[in-house]
């Protein structure tokens, strides 16, 4: 079965072709990140905008990047949510398109589940699974029992962990997105500033808000000595606090739900400490299996939700064209 797959949930339009959820075909993503860097942050009716520009040439692109016609396209899927609005109804109005034109099927995808099912590139699911879902929109635990079934164990109070890499980023001056920037600048750096970890009230919830203001309170106290920040330092110390708390309230769930297997998924799983961090995890669980996605389909892209498209047909079949964007559509 070969799906054309649709994703323009945030600042990238993306198209590809997936064969049998496993094989990509074609991925193409248009990122519009130079676009919002100017802001410092994604501007919706700004990537609403970039989308409609963008969306039909990155479908054409994908289609003969595959060496494949339509004529041999089974079913179209596409992002229903969540994300932004505008930015959803452009994704789904293109596949509604296609799908009302060339009669083919279509198929909703949580943006999530995309991001979960990116594993399936590179590895077997293994079922029960936890899967640690961190982007610049969610920090998610999910626990998962069997395919396309998502129980939401754990998430955050406040702000998703990319979006405080990348609010720290910025207010440190950094730049956008804080993300891949702190990353590179923590390899360099060591300890030396003291972070503190948030007090959590769920058990496996997380909470970004506070770790940020400590962040602008060091920075404050320094500025106003006539002190420099080590950028290199403070990054790593950052980034560390941050990851930590993922890891230890990841472990705590390990503990108590006994999966076979741990995965990581979004942008936030491109993060170097994260990845060795979960790698590391069969050192400590040595009957647990561990992956994390390949960069590639760590950060938005259309072939997650390819790949996702084939476990949410066999679980919730297919839609039909009055089906609407959600942009707060549950997982669960
Ligand atoms: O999954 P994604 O492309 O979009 C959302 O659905 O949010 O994730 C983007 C987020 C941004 O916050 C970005 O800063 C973060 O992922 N990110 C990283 C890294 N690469 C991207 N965060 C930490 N370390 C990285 N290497």
């Amino acid at each position: 079965m070969i799906i054309l797959a649709i994703e323009s949930s945030c600042d990238e339009t993306a198209a590809a072709l997936v064969k049998d959820q496993t094989e990509i075909l074609s991925n193409v993503v248009s990122t519009q990140i130079d676009i919002h860097k100017s802001f410092g942050g994604v501007i919706p009716e700004v990537a609403s905008r970039l989308h409609v520009e963008q969306i039909s040439s990155v479908i054409g692109e994908a289609i003969d990047k595959s060496g494949l016609t339509m004529d041999d396209v089974d079913a179209i899927a596409y992002t229903k949510g969540p994300g932004l609005v505008g930015c959803l109804h452009v994704g789904a109005i293109a596949a509604k398109t296609l799908s009302w034109y060339w009669n083919k099927p279509l198929i909703a995808v949580h943006h999530l589940a995309g991001h979960i099912y990116a594993n399936c590139f590179v590895t077997q699911l293994k079922f029960p699974l936890l899967a640690l879902v961190v982007s610049g929109g969610n920090s998610e635990l999910v626990y998962m029992k069997k395919d396309y079934d998502f129980d939401v164990i754990g998430q955050t109070q406040d702000d998703a962990v990319g979006e405080a890499f990348d609010k720290v980023s910025k207010a440190c001056g950094f730049g956008y997105p804080g993300g891949p920037i702190i990353d590179k600048l923590a390899q360099k750096g060591h300890h030396e500033y003291d972070l503190s970890m948030p007090k959590l009230e769920g058990r496996y919830d997380f909470s970004y808000s506070g770790l940020k203001t400590n962040v602008l309170q060091t920075m404050h106290k320094f500025n106003t000595h006539g002190q420099t920040i080590n950028p290199e330092n403070l990054a790593y110390d950052f980034q560390k606090t941050a990851i930590d708390q993922l890891m230890r309230q990841l472990k705590k769930a390990i503990d108590d739900y006994h999966p076979n297997q741990v995965i990581l998924a979004g942008g936030v799983a491109a993060n170097s400490y994260l990845r060795q961090s979960v790698l590391d995890l069969p050192h400590t669980y040595p009957n647990l299996c561990v992956n994390v996605p390949p960069l590639y389909c760590c950060t938005d892209n259309a072939a997650m939700i390819g790949a996702a498209a084939f476990a949410a047909l066999k679980k919730h079949g297919y839609v039909d064209l009055s089906t609407s964007s959600d942009p707060n559509w549950e997982i669960e």
